[in-house]
C-alpha cells in the first residue's frame, strides 16, 4: 500500500482497503510505542499544525506523533497566523508548503482545507472541519477493532446532532467499512441528503447500511456501539443551546439506552464531553436548564462499557499512521 504524497481530507477520498491499512499500521505503531521501540524515521522533516479552533486530543496527537517520528512541529493558534485575515489560503498554502513536509489544518468549512491542499504540494491532513473529522474515525475504527476483533458488520447507533462533522464522518466510515449505522436524532438534525445518498450508494457495494430514525427506542436496540458527541459544536453560537437542549434531550445516552443496545455494547464519544458539571460550560448549561449532565449521563460515561479514553489514546497512534504513510515512512 503506497499512500506517499496523499492528502487526508475526508474518508470519501480513501478506499476501504486504504482505511483498514491505516488502522492496522496504527496498531503496529501502537505496539512499538508500548515496547519502547523508536520509530523516528522521519528525522529532519517538519510539520505545521494550524488550529483555527481549539483542541486537546488532536493537537497533542499531532505533536506527540510527529515527535515520535522524529519530526519538528510548529503550532499556529487561531490568532497566531495571518491566514484568512491578511493572507489567503492559497498564499498560505504555498508559503507553508515550501517550509514544511506536511500541514495539519483544523478549521471551519471543509472547502478551506480542500483549498489549502490544492495549493500546497505537501500532504495536508484534516484535523476537523464543520463537515468532517476523518482522523477521529481512524481512532474509532482502531478502538472497535481492538475491542471486537473485526469492523465489518458492526452495528452502531449514533445519538445526537447528526448533521455535523462527527456524524457525517461516521456515516462515511460505516458505508466504506461495511458497518450498520443508525443515526438517531430529531429530523431537523439529519445529515445532508446528498451525503446520505452518496453513503448509501457506497453502502450498496460494501454490505453496509445507513438508517435514519427519530425513534430513540427502536433506534438503539441490539447494537455493538453507542456513540454520541456534544450537542453544540465549536463555532456554533451560544444561542443554539436553548433549542438544542429541547431537541436533543430525547437522544441523551442513558443506562436505559445502553441496556437496550445490549450488555456487551460499548459506549464511544469523540470527546470533549459534558457528562457532569465539572466544566465551565457544562455547569453553566446544567444550572440553566436543570440538568446534571448533557449528551451522556456520568453513569454511562464512567461505566465499564465506556471505551472513551482508549479511543482518545488511539487518536495519537492513528494520526501517527496517517503522517507516516503519507510522508512515505517505512517500517
Ligand atoms: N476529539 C477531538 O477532536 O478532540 P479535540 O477537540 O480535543 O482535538
Ligand atoms: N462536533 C464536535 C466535535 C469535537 C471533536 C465539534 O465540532 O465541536
Amino acid at each position: 500500500m503506497n499512500l506517499k504524497g496523499r492528502d487526508f481530507l475526508k474518508l470519501l477520498d480513501y478506499t476501504p482497503e486504504e482505511i483498514e491499512y491505516l488502522v492496522d499500521l496504527a496498531a503496529r505503531l501502537k505496539e512499538k510505542k508500548k515496547k519502547g521501540e523508536l520509530v523516528d524515521v522521519l528525522k529532519g522533516k517538519n510539520v505545521a499544525l494550524i488550529f483555527e479552533k481549539t483542541s486537546t486530543r488532536t493537537r497533542c496527537s499531532f505533536e506527540v506523533a510527529a515527535h515520535d517520528l522524529g519530526m519538528g512541529t510548529t503550532y499556529l493558534d487561531p490568532s497566531g497566523s495571518q491566514m484568512g485575515k491578511k493572507e489567503s489560503m492559497a498564499d498560505t498554502a504555498r508559503v507553508l508548503g515550501s517550509m514544511f513536509e506536511g500541514i495539519e489544518y483544523r478549521g471551519f468549512e471543509q472547502e478551506k482545507v480542500e483549498e489549502l491542499a490544492s495549493y500546497a504540494d505537501v500532504p495536508v491532513w484534516n484535523g476537523l472541519t464543520n463537515e468532517f473529522h476523518p482522523t477521529q474515525m481512524l481512532a474509532d475504527l482502531l478502538t472497535i477493532k481492538e475491542h471486537f476483533g473485526y469492523i465489518k458488520g458492526i452495528r452502531m447507533v449514533y445519538m445526537g446532532d447528526a448533521r455535523y462533522n462527527t456524524a457525517n464522518s461516521l456515516m462515511v466510515m460505516a458505508a466504506k467499512m461495511g458497518m450498520h449505522l443508525t443515526l438517531c436524532s430529531n429530523k431537523n438534525y439529519f445529515p445532508d441528503p446528498e451525503l446520505v445518498k452518496t453513503c448509501r450508494e457506497i453502502a450498496s457495494t460494501t454490505g453496509a447500511s445507513i438508517t435514519l430514525t427519530e425513534d430513540a427506542i427502536e433506534g438503539t436496540k441490539d447494537k455493538d456501539v453507542v456513540y454520541t458527541d456534544i450537542w453544540v459544536s465549536m463555532g456554533e453560537p451560544d444561542s443554539a443551546w436553548v433549542e438544542r437542549i429541547t431537541d436533543m434531550t430525547p437522544y441523551k445516552v442513558t443506562k436505559d439506552v445502553m441496556q437496550r443496545a445490549g450488555k456487551d455494547a460499548i459506549f464511544m464519544h469523540c470527546l470533549p464531553s459534558y457528562h457532569d458539571l465539572k466544566t465551565e460550560i457544562g455547569r453553566e448549561k446544567g444550572e440553566q436548564f436543570g440538568f446534571e449532565d448533557l449528551e451522556v449521563t456520568d453513569e454511562v460515561f464512567e461505566s465499564e462499557n465506556s471505551v472513551v479514553f482508549k479511543e482518545a489514546e488511539n487518536r495519537m497512534h492513528t494520526i501517527k499512521a496517517v503522517m507516516a504513510a503519507t510522508l512515505g515512512a517505512e517500517f
